[in-house]
């Protein structure tokens, strides 16, 4: 054996151990990080695992390349009193070229045949699934149920059963959004015009963050709300509080009146918690406790204002436009999402604070 193959020899006995032991790091690393929040759909299982065979398959290529190019710069570099010398003349190698064109795309062609087949798997409806229409607009997702008789129910919560598949059926009223529930791991882009959907079979009880996962605005990221799993009885009840709240005319029925038990409902907890999104998180209010900037401050802009004009700016933010601030940034919504009287304590509070 000459001096020049023992060297060569070395060399790829050197990348081999080096490259081995770096992927093997690199994908125990990438398996014991926990990437996505706790799992609340049947989905999730197979999408998760597809993410754990693409790091498999995808973090020994990346050090394999990233090993060669740096051994290289190590080995190979140019020592002082080389400049003018050149490597070897190499023309092609046939043989290595089809290596290393077919491998690739072996494991591509593979891995699109999966990922297929888990999306195939994951969009596929059962009989009785149950509707959801999602509307998003700047900055607010607002849920609408299928009601009796046709009429759709109108929420700022979203409640769902447990062990029900739901479909989504996303639409947005200005701009491009995108509707997330991470612990279901589907999301979808909301766009003017056309409705998309995704699937989703429930399989955990509990509250999980809806998330806008598209820059949409200076309000993008208060654009947060919950998903409530419950029981089908739970759900069963709440549906049928929904129901009657929008029988009783007035809003299309709004989430249960902070404070809750049938108290009247807490124009203040409403400001800082009970909207969505709650208006403390857009708006100053120092005696809320807030001091968002992204809507005017109100302890400037409600001086001297009555209660029908604090009202009409709830409802209709676009009657009036504090200068210096842009129309449409404000939801247009809170007069169907939340109830009557919810918005009669919020004023009332409002006023409240006006005249201190
Ligand atoms: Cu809507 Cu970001």
């Amino acid at each position: 054996m000459g001096e020049e193959e023992k060297q060569q020899r070395t060399h790829v006995a050197q990348l081999l151990a080096i490259g081995t032991i770096a992927s093997v790091t690199g994908v125990a690393l990438g398996l014991l990080i926990d990437w996505f929040p706790i799992a609340a759909s049947e989905e999730a299982g197979p999408i998760d695992t597809l993410w754990d065979v693409l790091l498999i398959v995808s973090v020994p290529i990346f050090v394999l390349v990233q090993t060669i190019v740096l051994y290289s710069v190590w080995r190979f570099r140019m020592r002082p009193g080389e400049e003018l010398k050149d490597g070897p003349p190499i023309h092609g190698n046939t043989r290595l070229e089809v290596i290393w064109t077919a491998i690739p795309a072996i494991i591509l062609v593979a891995l699109c045949s999966y990922a297929y087949v888990v999306l195939r798997d994951i969009e596929t409806a059962e009989a009785r699934e149950m509707k959801v229409r999602v509307v998003g607009e700047q900055f607010t997702w607002t849920f609408f149920y299928p009601g009796e008789g046709g009429k759709e129910i109108a929420s700022n919560q979203l409640y769902l059963p447990e062990g029900r598949q739901v479909r989504f059926d996303v639409q947005s009223k200005d701009v491009l959004h995108d509707f997330w529930v991470p612990a279901f791991r589907q999301k979808i882009d909301a766009v003017p015009g056309i409705t998309t959907r995704f699937r989703v079979k429930l399989t955990r009880i509990g509250t999980f963050p809806v998330v806008c996962a598209e820059l949409c605005g200076l309000g993008h990221s208060v654009m947060r709300q919950s998903a409530h799993v419950v029981s089908q009885a739970d759900f069963d009840e709440w549906m049928a509080d929904k129901q009657q709240a929008a029988e009783e005319g007035g809003g299309g029925g709004g989430e249960e009146p902070a404070g809750g038990g049938g108290a009247a409902p807490d124009g203040k907890a409403i400001f800082t918690t009970g909207s969505s999104p709650a208006c403390g998180s857009c708006h100053t209010l120092a005696d809320a406790g807030t001091d968002a900037t992204i809507g005017p401050d109100l302890d400037e802009v409600l001086q001297g204002k009555d209660a029908a004009s604090i009202q009409q700016s709830i409802e209709e933010p676009g009657a009036e436009v504090t200068q210096g601030f842009q129309d449409g940034i404000m939801p247009t919504n809170y007069g169907d999402t939340l109830q009557p009287e919810e918005i009669k304590a919020l004023t009332d509070y409002l006023v409240e604070v006006a005249t201190k």
